[in-house]
């Protein structure tokens, strides 16, 4: 069988507007065999998505917004955490490069820079048997919007004073995440881990965090190979699903 060509974003079709570019790339994707890392890439959605059924607001042709077909056969459904890594720290990178603040990865895949969230990932994964056949990986990155309702996000020209090109940042973006989804592919597993715990907002910092029931005080200590979040809370380590669990604000500044 020939190896298959990771390079993500040789294949592109962009789209003036669109409703979400998940969806758009879910349609694409009935009437085109597309080729693994093929990119959908919108300058409006006018029905965007976020996770948790929520909607993603973004103002028209002013950030990224794009969805990525990914073909990561070699995983098994309940090894969808890799991807998770894998895909944030492409993020996480490419961002980087922008600023001098550390640019950090709240748990699961939210990123941060300082305490405000700036990207968001939604990631729809379609199961084969026990294997992940495909995902969908919608990324929002806030570029050039100067002006939020949502008081939590901000944008690289916010942080920097000055806009940034899209296709630029597009195609620096295409780099990261096919380095980081080769790094996957190459079983690198330990540098993923490492590089995702080095990065993850609020580790080892006094936080408080509401689940269903309260809220508490603790600390996060990191994620398990399922991708749960383990919290120290008093003497007891608690450990929560996605969505089973919110940081509400850390107690300290780090
Ligand atoms: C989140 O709630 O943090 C996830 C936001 C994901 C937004 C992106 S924008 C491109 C892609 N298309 C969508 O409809 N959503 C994702």
């Amino acid at each position: 069988m020939a190896a298959q060509n990771t390079q993500i974003g040789s294949y592109v079709l962009y789209l003036d507007q669109t409703d979400s570019t998940n969806d758009a790339l879910k349609h694409w994707l009935e009437k085109e065999a597309l080729p693994h890392g093929a990119a959908l890439h919108t300058a409006h959605q006018t029905a965007g998505r976020g996770q948790q059924g929520s909607q993603w607001e973004s103002a028209p042709a002013q950030n990224l917004l794009m969805s990525i077909y990914l073909k990561p056969s070699f995983l098994k459904a309940e090894e969808h955490i890799w991807l998770n890594l894998s895909l944030s720290l492409a993020v996480r990178q490419t961002l980087q490069a922008y600023v001098n603040e550390p640019v950090q990865i709240k748990w699961p895949n939210d990123i941060y820079i300082g305490h405000k969230k700036i990207c968001g990932l939604l990631l729809e994964n379609t199961l084969q048997g026990n294997k992940i056949k495909y995902c969908i990986a919608g990324i929002g990155i806030n570029v050039n919007q100067s002006v939020f309702a949502e008081p939590k996000a901000i944008s690289l020209a916010i942080l920097l004073g000055k806009e940034v090109p899209l296709n630029l940042l597009r195609n620096q973006l295409f780099a990261q995440l096919t380095h980081y989804f080769q790094l996957l592919q190459a079983g690198s597993r330990n540098a993923l881990w490492e590089q995702y715990h080095k990065h993850l907002y609020g580790k080892g910092v006094n936080a408080r965090f509401s689940d269903a029931e309260q809220t508490f005080e603790g600390m996060i200590l990191g994620i398990d190979s399922r991708g749960r979040l383990h919290i120290e809370v008093a003497d007891e380590i608690r450990s929560f699903a996605n969505k089973e669990v919110t940081l509400l604000n850390l107690l300290e500044d780090r």
